[in-house]
């Protein structure tokens, strides 16, 4: 297994995306009496279609046009009228909507907001491993940045990342990145030998371990268990599953899309949520008779958060931070990302 670059950059170094790191929070950080009004407003007036990320802050997702997970926010974009997006989420995912609908312009209210598991790969190293296996079918994980996407023959999300894989003829090598966690599940699900995984990780869901899910699964041996596939728990949650300590149907493996599906369709009286805590948000509007509890409550992506109430009202009024991906880089890398969308089941939110 390849080992993964250690420290993550606050923004990857290769990305073809001009970045204005200048970027300052503007107040307010909380959203006070008419701000998802006047936010509704200026979305009009500058025919902006508003997308968040199922971690954003509640109170972002509320005013969105559309929440949903990775796949269907990307599915939106390239399907909006709008002239403008503008995407509550982190760098990578307004960079995919960026190369789906480059006619388009692509705001991120806070071009800072970045992510460890994208940066813990860079097209250099990319280019290196494919030279070690050069008829092998790369597969990168949305979380990655456009100058990798750009080397990708087929990206894929969590919703979808197991499909994507069993698209593949069984004979070829595939080479997936960067998500070591997501990597093991796509093969355990697949049986698929010639499967090589790079050494990436998100640190939050990294921060997600094996024995705090064992001890509140058997402190609530009742609750169903939603797991990411980017925990680091997810193989304990398998693995409990498997020994009987918990019923294998009340461990679910899902995206956030899939998470929100199987929060509507429960039957069980608590929930225990392995993945970023702003998902538990929409889980609760979903459905507000079930007790929805993290497992790790203080899994909270910060570059996520960095998306304050304030700095969605600057990008509206201001037009910034625009996302820019230069057209060589975006035009090899569409294919990939257009692949993505079509491969799978609709995700939640859409
Ligand atoms: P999904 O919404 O696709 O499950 O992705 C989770 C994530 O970590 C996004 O950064
Ligand atoms: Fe990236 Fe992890 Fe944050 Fe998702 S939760 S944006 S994978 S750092």
């Amino acid at each position: 297994m390849t080992v993964a670059s250690a420290a993550p950059r606050s923004l990857a170094a290769d990305t073809a995306s001009a970045v204005d790191d200048t970027a300052t929070l503007v107040a307010p950080l909380t959203a006070g009496p008419g701000w998802a009004e006047e936010i509704r407003r200026l979305a009009r007036e500058r025919d902006a279609v508003v997308l968040a990320h199922n971690y954003q802050r509640p109170e972002i997702q509320d005013v969105a046009d559309h929440t949903g997970d990775s796949l269907a926010l990307s599915r939106i974009a390239a399907a909006s009228d709008a002239s403008t997006i503008v995407f509550c989420g982190v760098h990578f995912m307004a960079e995919t909507a960026k190369i789906l609908a480059p006619e388009k312009t692509v705001l991120i209210p806070d071009a800072r907001a970045g992510c460890s598991l994208a940066d813990s790969i860079t097209a250099d190293e990319l280019r290196a491993w494919k030279a070690e296996h050069p008829d092998a079918v790369v597969v990168s994980y949305v979380n990655t940045t456009a100058a990798v996407k750009a080397e990708t023959d087929v990206c894929c999300t969590s919703s979808n990342a197991v499909e994507v894989v069993e698209s593949i003829d069984p004979d070829r090598e595939v080479l997936f990145l960067p998500d070591q966690f997501l990597g093991a599940h796509v093969k355990r699900l697949t049986g698929r030998q010639n499967l090589h995984i790079w050494a990436g990780e998100c640190h939050v869901h990294a921060g997600i371990n094996g024995a705090t899910l064992t001890a509140k699964a058997q402190a609530d041996p009742d609750a169903d268990l939603f797991v990411h596939p980017e925990c680091g728990c997810a193989t304990s949650a398998l693995y409990l599953a498997g020994a009987g300590a918990v019923p294998a149907e009340q461990v679910h493996i899902l995206s956030t899309g899939g998470m929100l599906d199987a929060a509507k369709n429960t039957t069980k009286a608590t929930v225990l949520v392995a993945t970023e805590v702003g998902m538990l948000h929409q889980l609760r509007r979903a459905n507000p008779d079930v007790d929805f509890r993290a497992v790790n409550d203080r899994a909270s992506c910060h570059y996520m958060k960095m998306i304050t109430p304030g700095a969605l009202t600057r990008a509206l009024v201001e037009g910034r931070d625009e996302v820019h991906v230069d057209a060589a880089t975006a035009d090899k890398a569409r294919g990939a990302v257009q692949r993505m969308i079509e491969i799978g089941r609709p995700g939640g939110g859409e």
